[in-house]
C-alpha cells in the first residue's frame, strides 16, 4: 500500500490509500465547508493519505434526508471549497470533488426543494421505499411524488457547471458517484427505470445518462481526471437487480468507460458477501429481495475487475467496502486492484495512515451511530475528535 501510484501516469499519489466519499452533514454554513471541515481533511492529509474523494456534494437543488450537506452549483461554494483544496494540498495529498445527484431518495418538503418549488427528478415514477439513514422532522420517506426526467439534458447542464466548478475550487479531478440508489444508478438499474425512450430497457440504453453525463465533463477535465464509483451489486434503497442484469448491465458499462481512459472505476462490493470489517453499528445494505440472489460466493471483482484492469488500460481499480488493512494489501500485492478504498475506518482515524505503517489496528467506533451523520450535534462532535493512536 506505499508504493507510489501515478492515476493516468499525472495524478502521482504518494500511496495507494483513499479515503472514500462521506457525507457527514458538518457544512453548516449555508451548505459549504467551513473551518471544521477544512481541519477534518486537513488531518487526513497531513496523516499522509494518498488520495481524499470528498463528501458527496449535490450538483444542482436538492431534497436528499440530510441537511449540511455541501452544494456546489455557484462560484460562492466554488470559493468555499478552493480553501479546503488549498489546505489539502500543502499536506501532499490530491483531492477529487464527488459530483453527486440523489435522483428519487428526496423529498420535495425538503427546505431547498420546498423553497424553490423544483421537483424530484427520476427516470420512472418508482419512489425508493428503503435507503434511509434517519428522518429529519416531519419528513418520514422518500418522496411518491417523482417528477419523470423528459429532459435529461437539463441534468447533463447540471453536471458540468457544477464540475466546471470544481475545477475554479482547484480539485484534482471528479469522482461520479453512480451507486447507492442516486440518481445515475436510478437509470443503471431497472428497478428504478422503465423508460421506454432510447434511457431505459437494454444495458446500452440505461447506461446512456451517466455515459452522457461521463461525456459532458469530459469537454472540461480530461480523461484521467474522472472516476467513476460504481457498485453493481447493490442493495440499499431497494436497488438490488438480478443477477442476470448485473452481469450484462455492467459488462457492457464498464468497458465504455475504460474506453474513454478515465482515471478510475472505484469499485464497492456492498450487496456481495464480505465479512464486516468496518463495525456492525450501521446500517450499510438491506437483504437481497427473492429473484435478486447472487452465486454462491460471487465477488463482483473477480468478475469485474478484469474489465478495468488488464495489459495497456489506462484505468486504475480502486476496491472499497469492508477492505481490511490485510486483504488491502493482498489485493494490490497479487495485482488485482492498484488502490484501497476505506470510508469508515477514516472517521474514527484521523492518523489510519500512520496506524497501517505501525501495524497498529484501526479504531472501531465505539460512540454510536449519530456520530456519523452528526444530528444535533456541533460540527466538530464526533467529527474533529477522533484520538490518535501515537502522539506526535
Ligand atoms: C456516514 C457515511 C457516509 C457516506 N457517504 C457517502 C457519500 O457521500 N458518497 C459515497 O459515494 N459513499 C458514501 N458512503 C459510502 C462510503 O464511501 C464507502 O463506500 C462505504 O463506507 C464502504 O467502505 P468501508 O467499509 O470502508 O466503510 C458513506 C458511508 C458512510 C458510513
Amino acid at each position: 500500500m506505499f508504493t507510489p501510484y501515478s492515476i493516468g501516469g499525472s495524478i502521482p499519489l504518494r500511496n495507494r490509500i483513499v479515503m472514500q466519499s462521506i457525507t457527514r452533514n458538518r457544512c453548516v454554513e449555508d451548505n459549504m465547508p467551513g473551518e471544521a471541515v477544512i481541519q477534518h481533511y486537513v488531518e487526513r492529509a497531513r496523516d499522509g493519505v494518498g488520495l481524499i474523494v470528498t463528501e458527496g456534494t449535490f450538483i444542482w437543488l436538492n431534497g436528499a434526508q440530510w441537511l449540511h450537506t455541501p452544494v456546489m452549483f455557484n462560484e460562492s461554494h466554488a470559493k468555499s471549497w478552493r480553501k479546503v483544496t488549498d489546505a489539502v494540498h500543502k499536506e501532499g495529498a490530491k483531492i477529487f470533488f464527488q459530483a453527486w445527484h440523489p435522483g428519487r431518495q428526496q423529498n420535495e418538503n425538503m427546505p431547498m426543494l420546498k423553497e424553490s418549488g423544483y421537483p424530484v427528478l427520476a427516470p420512472s415514477k418508482i419512489p425508493a421505499t428503503g435507503g434511509k439513514y434517519h428522518d429529519p422532522p416531519g419528513i418520514a420517506d422518500h418522496t411518491v411524488n417523482i417528477t419523470e426526467i423528459i429532459d435529461p439534458q437539463e441534468i447533463i447542464e447540471q453536471f458540468r457547471n457544477s464540475v466546471e466548478l470544481a475545477k475554479q475550487a482547484g480539485f484534482d479531478g471528479i469522482e461520479i458517484l453512480a451507486q447507492g440508489g442516486y440518481l445515475l444508478q436510478n437509470f443503471l438499474h431497472s428497478c428504478s427505470n422503465t423508460r421506454t425512450d432510447n434511457y431505459g430497457g437494454s444495458a446500452e440504453n440505461r447506461s446512456r445518462f451517466l455515459l452522457q453525463v461521463v461525456d459532458a465533463i469530459l469537454s472540461i477535465w480530461p480523461p484521467h481526471t474522472i472516476g467513476v464509483k460504481i457498485c453493481p451489486t447493490d442493495n440499499i434503497a431497494d436497488m438490488s437487480i438480478p443477477y442476470a442484469e448485473i452481469s450484462s448491465t455492467y459488462n457492457y458499462l464498464i468497458p465504455q468507460l475504460v474506453s474513454r481512459g478515465l482515471g478510475f472505476i472505484n469499485l464497492s462490493r456492498r450487496g456481495a458477501d464480505v465479512p464486516p470489517a468496518n463495525g456492525a453499528d450501521f446500517q450499510m445494505a438491506e437483504s437481497r429481495p427473492a429473484g435478486t440472489e447472487l452465486p454462491v460466493g460471487y465477488d463482483p471483482l473477480v468478475e469485474f475487475g478484469p474489465l478495468v484492469k488488464f495489459e495497456g488500460s489506462k484505468t486504475a481499480l480502486v476496491v472499497n467496502h469492508e477492505v481490511t488493512v490485510q486483504e488491502g494489501e493482498r489485493l494490490i500485492r497479487e495485482g488485482k486492484v492498484d488502490l484501497v478504498g476505506f470510508g469508515r475506518p477514516f472517521i474514527h482515524n484521523p492518523d489510519l495512515v500512520s496506524r497501517v505503517k505501525r501495524g497498529i489496528p484501526l479504531a472501531l467506533n465505539d460512540r454510536g451511530g449519530k456520530v456519523y451523520y452528526g444530528d444535533g450535534l456541533k460540527p466538530e462532535e464526533g467529527y474533529n475528535d477522533w484520538p490518535v493512536a501515537v502522539q506526535a
